[in-house]
């Protein structure tokens, strides 16, 4: 398994404070960021980033929510820095996440739930890509 993963600060999370917390809870669980930027997504460009999910129920929602205001995209790096990071973050919906979590800590609801995390090491790769150029990675 690789040392990376990705992340973003949803609107939510950034709209309500949240981003200076949440960059701290990260750095302190032992990741080290190796790029990150702070942006806005057009609906084009969430929509594409969730193509995976362009089936599900939900697909419509959540590209509305992650064009609705700026987001914090981040590579970030740490031994098993997949699973260790999901593990900081808590379950998708913040109501399962366990206490401490960023999750349960910032997130409102299963859609607006503060951050993401990559699922895969594979994934992890292909969102840092779709964010970051070779140039911008440290
Ligand atoms: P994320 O890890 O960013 O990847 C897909 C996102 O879809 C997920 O976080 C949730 O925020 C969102 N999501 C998952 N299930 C639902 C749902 N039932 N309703 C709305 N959004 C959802």
């Amino acid at each position: 398994s690789t040392n990376k993963t990705f992340t973003m600060i949803k609107p939510d999370a950034v709209a309500n404070g949240h981003t200076g917390a949440i960059l701290d809870h990260i750095i302190k669980g032992g990741f080290k960021i190796i790029a990150m930027k702070y942006l806005a997504l057009s609906k084009e460009t969430a929509g594409k980033f969730y193509e995976v999910h362009k089936e599900r129920p939900f697909y419509g929602e959540l590209v509305d929510f992650m064009s609705s205001g700026p987001i914090v995209a981040a590579i970030l790096e740490k031994d098993n820095a997949v699973e260790d990071f999901r593990k900081l973050i808590g379950a998708t919906d913040p109501a399962k996440a366990d206490k401490g979590t960023i999750r349960n800590l910032y997130a409102e609801s299963i859609g607006a739930n503060a951050i993401h995390g990559s699922d895969s090491d594979e994934n992890a790769k292909i969102e840092g890509d779709f964010y970051f150029s070779a140039l911008e990675k440290f």
